[in-house]
């Protein structure tokens, strides 16, 4: 019997999730909470905070619904899956504690240490001479991160020590993380180019994702600041699916294993950043849903059920399954308000989402969004994800960027070198 899927967020990881659902077999019909423009045109939404695990337990529960997607890091770590639980709903989604792999990153490296899996050193301490001495003991560059969610604000890379003690300063003494920065985690730097892999998990076993690359910085030449995301492409030539199979071994498994041992067994979508180094992967950090934009990329070129893999990972056991590719490539191009990622306007009047959304292979997914009367208006800083597919990596390039032609909006920033050059 096919399902009914609930999807909580209102980004466009989540549009990506609840069309990829809505053309899985196995999922009679979609709906999102809070949702946004975008998934409005797949099924109901309903205006909920995702946070509040009362209100979603409530929602889910008075829909009927068989499974809860759960897309953003924020009601993971607030324990939407635990009050789920309570009510016998099933969730994709780890629960609070296994959360916190992404919510604390002291923990994070501690399971990856207790698991044995490749990660560089740290210190994870809340006493400022501990941090300075870390400092010192692991000389330039120096990494110093917040250890709790910070929004993508909380790590600093420096150069000179200086920099680096003030960057202890600000979180430990100013307090510019508040409680998120009260304990630091110190770490080696680690060189090489930066990749991800997504695994879905259910508890013991993994079921790894075709990777895709994305782009972080705001300017071409990946210049400009940090960002939540630009683009991504997929495939990545030389970290293909069949080439990052090891990972299962090396990383997945006993991370997996680890948290089962301590009583959290994690069942959802496990993000492992990765840095390439001349010594082999070393693990960056770890992420406990998917990530955006990879995610606008990754799941168009998926030809099974996502929904029946998802549903299998929250209730029962992934070992054996098999998620089926497109051959094809996919190019995801993201549109986003001028300033962003500083202050940007929003109420903005978009323009030819229609008509890019018409053009062949495209398909655009709504970031942040809303319908203002009868217009489509920004509301976000990244607005719009355009993704296209093609036979090879520069014909979806080709496409999407034809498309993100089409559409319009005062201010609207993206760059123009995603995927070039693959
Ligand atoms: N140990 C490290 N060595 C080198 N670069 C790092 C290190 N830790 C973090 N970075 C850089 O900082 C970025 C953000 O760090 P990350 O741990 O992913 O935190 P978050 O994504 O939660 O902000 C990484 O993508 C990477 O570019
Ligand atoms: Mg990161």
């Amino acid at each position: 019997m096919a399902r009914d899927v609930l999807v909580l967020g209102g980004g466009g990881r989540e549009h990506v999730l609840a069309w990829a659902l809505t053309r899985s077999p196995s999922v009679a019909k979609v709906v999102t909470a809070p949702g946004n423009p975008g998934t409005a045109e797949l099924g109901p939404t309903h205006a909920i905070d995702p946070t509040d695990p009362d209100a979603v337990a409530e929602l889910a529960a008075r829909l009927g619904v068989d499974l809860v997607v759960v897309g953003p890091e924020a009601p993971l770590v607030a324990g939407v899956v635990d009050a789920l639980a309570a009510r016998d709903i099933p969730a994709f989604g780890p629960v609070a504690d296994a959360a916190r792999i992404e919510g604390s990153k002291a923990f994070a490296k501690a399971i990856m240490e207790a698991a044995g899996a490749p990660t560089g050193g740290a210190v994870a301490t809340g006493d400022r001479d501990a941090a300075y001495a870390a400092l010192e003991r692991f000389g330039p560059p120096y990494v110093v991160k917040a250890d709790g969610l910070a929004a993508g604000k909380g790590v600093r890379i420096c150069t000179e020590l200086d920099e680096a003690r003030d960057a202890v300063d600000d979180a430990l003494v100013r307090g510019l993380f508040g409680a998120a920065g009260s304990q630091l985690v110190i770490e080696e730097f680690l060189d090489g180019p930066e990749r991800s892999v997504f695994g879905v998990c259910d508890g013991t076993e993994v079921v790894l994702l075709e990777p895709a690359q994305d782009y972080k910085r705001a300017l071409d030449g990946d210049a400009g600041l940090n960002t939540g995301g630009m683009g991504a492409y997929t495939p990545v030539p030389g970290f293909t699916l069949s080439e990052v199979d090891h990972l299962e071994d090396l990383v997945f498994r006993p991370v997996l294993q680890e948290l089962a041992d301590r009583g959290t067994p994690y069942r959802g979508l496990l993000y492992a950043g990765l840095v390439e180094t001349t010594a082999g992967p070393k693990l960056l950090e770890f992420n406990a849903r998917f990530g955006d934009p990879e995610t606008q990329a990754i799941l168009p070129r998926i030809g099974g059920d996502l929904g029946e893999l998802l549903w299998q990972a929250a209730t029962g056991s992934v070992a054996g399954a098999e998620l089926s590719w497109q051959q094809r490539a996919a190019v995801t191009v993201v549109l986003a308000s001028g300033g962003y990622p500083g202050s940007y306007p929003t109420g903005v009047p978009i323009h030819g989402v229609e008509a890019a959304a018409a053009l062949p292979d495209v398909e655009v997914f709504h970031a942040g969004t809303r319908r203002e009367d009868d217009r489509l208006v920004t509301a976000g800083g990244r607005v719009l994800a355009v993704t296209a597919l093609g036979a090879t990596v520069a014909a979806a390039r080709e496409q999407a960027y034809e498309a993100t032609d089409l559409i319009g909006f005062d201010g609207v920033h993206r760059r123009s070198d995603i995927a070039a050059g693959v």
